[in-house]
């Protein structure tokens, strides 16, 4: 495999945290482990699209390009982060913020992520359309619009996923965690993850099939679309393993994605969902979203308790950020 032909732009600390979650274990009777994907960048608190973007921003400098322009919902973490990323490099950001979340909140719109993105500088555009992890014509349209006014835009799709480079940081995730693991002499068989634009989980399997012990990604649907984020993981893993020369193909039975924790929709929690953000934050001092890492929480818990993860099994939850969200969800938590 060779990711090292990609030239990538430090944008992290360098490899993210690794930590026990010794009472949340305790407490399950399973050992898990977190890596803090959430701490991994002084980037406006970065994310996991902070890692993904150390290989898109090479080429967008490269090519010359002076505004990145993304798009994702009203509280994306993801535009955040592409607005953090302008911002240090000395770019413009135009971000399509579209109505992915039936949520209603007077203060959604203002705090959060997209509160972090004015604050940053970007160019934030309101934009009615619904929830959707395709190509989107709003998308292209603000692209238009940035070369009629005599600028040179780079496309970042949603999620920085359905893009030629969007896998290739979490295969470097994968081999920051063989790496980790081999000094602290630990191997996890399990590795949780939080999906819905599908690269991170797409990059992790490719990263993970280059090695030569067998692990489990178990990918928490949190799209409430499965099929689509499903479909999008295996074409970005494939053409992900195609890039770095994997040297075999990528299959549907390399893709697990579980679908029953995204309800009630995108954007909103179940109760399950609120149930795991307070106990990790309870037990381990840990924040979670109600969008994203909650509904990953929630599914890692629930296949501990049913014995999907079995005893004795060594876990790795994922913490891919979102925490900045919250702030636009503070009715669920009035009383904690
Ligand atoms: C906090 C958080 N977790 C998980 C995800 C899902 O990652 P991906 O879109 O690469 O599937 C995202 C972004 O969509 C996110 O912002």
């Amino acid at each position: 495999m060779n990711l090292e032909k990609f030239p990538r732009y430090p944008l992290t600390f360098g490899p993210s945290p690794l930590q026990p979650l010794r009472r949340l274990s305790a407490h399950l009777g399973v050992e898990i482990w977190a890596k803090r994907e959430d701490c991994n960048s002084g980037l406006a608190y970065g994310g996991n699209k902070v890692r993904k973007l150390e290989y898109l921003l090479p080429e967008a400098l490269a090519q010359g390009c002076d505004t990145l322009v993304s798009i994702g919902g009203v509280q994306s973490n993801h535009t955040r982060q592409v607005a953090a990323v302008a911002a240090h490099v000395g770019l413009k950001a135009h971000l399509v913020q579209e109505h992915w979340v039936n949520w209603y909140d007077s203060v959604y719109d203002r705090v959060g992520n997209i509160q972090l993105s004015r604050l940053l500088g970007a160019e934030v555009e309101l934009n009615p359309a619904g929830f959707s992890i395709g190509v989107r014509q709003s998308w292209q349209q603000a692209l238009e619009m940035v070369r009629e006014r005599g600028g040179k835009p780079y496309p970042i799709p949603a999620g920085a996923s359905d893009h030629p480079l969007g896998g290739l940081g979490f295969v470097g995730f994968a081999q920051e965690l063989a790496q980790q693991e081999q000094e602290r002499g630990l191997f996890f068989d399990h590795v949780i993850v939080c999906s819905v634009t599908g690269s991170t989980q797409a990059g992790m399997i490719v990263g993970f099939a280059a090695q030569e012990r067998p692990r489990r990604v178990i990918g928490i649907d949190a799209s409430a679309k499965p099929q689509e984020t499903f479909d999008q993981i295996l074409k970005i893993a494939r053409s992900t393993a195609e890039a770095v020369e994997l040297g075999r193909e990528i299959t549907p039975e390399d893709v697990i994605l579980e679908t029953a924790y995204a309800a009630p929709e995108y954007g909103l929690p179940s109760q399950g969902t609120l149930e795991a953000i307070r106990l990790c934050a309870r037990l381990e001092g840990m924040i979670t979203d109600p969008v994203y890492e909650g509904k990953s929480m929630h599914g890692m818990i629930d296949l501990i308790e049913k014995g999907a993860i079995p005893r004795g099994a060594k876990v790795l939850y994922a913490h891919l950020g979102g925490a900045p969200a919250l702030n636009g969800y503070a009715g669920f938590f009035v009383n904690g």
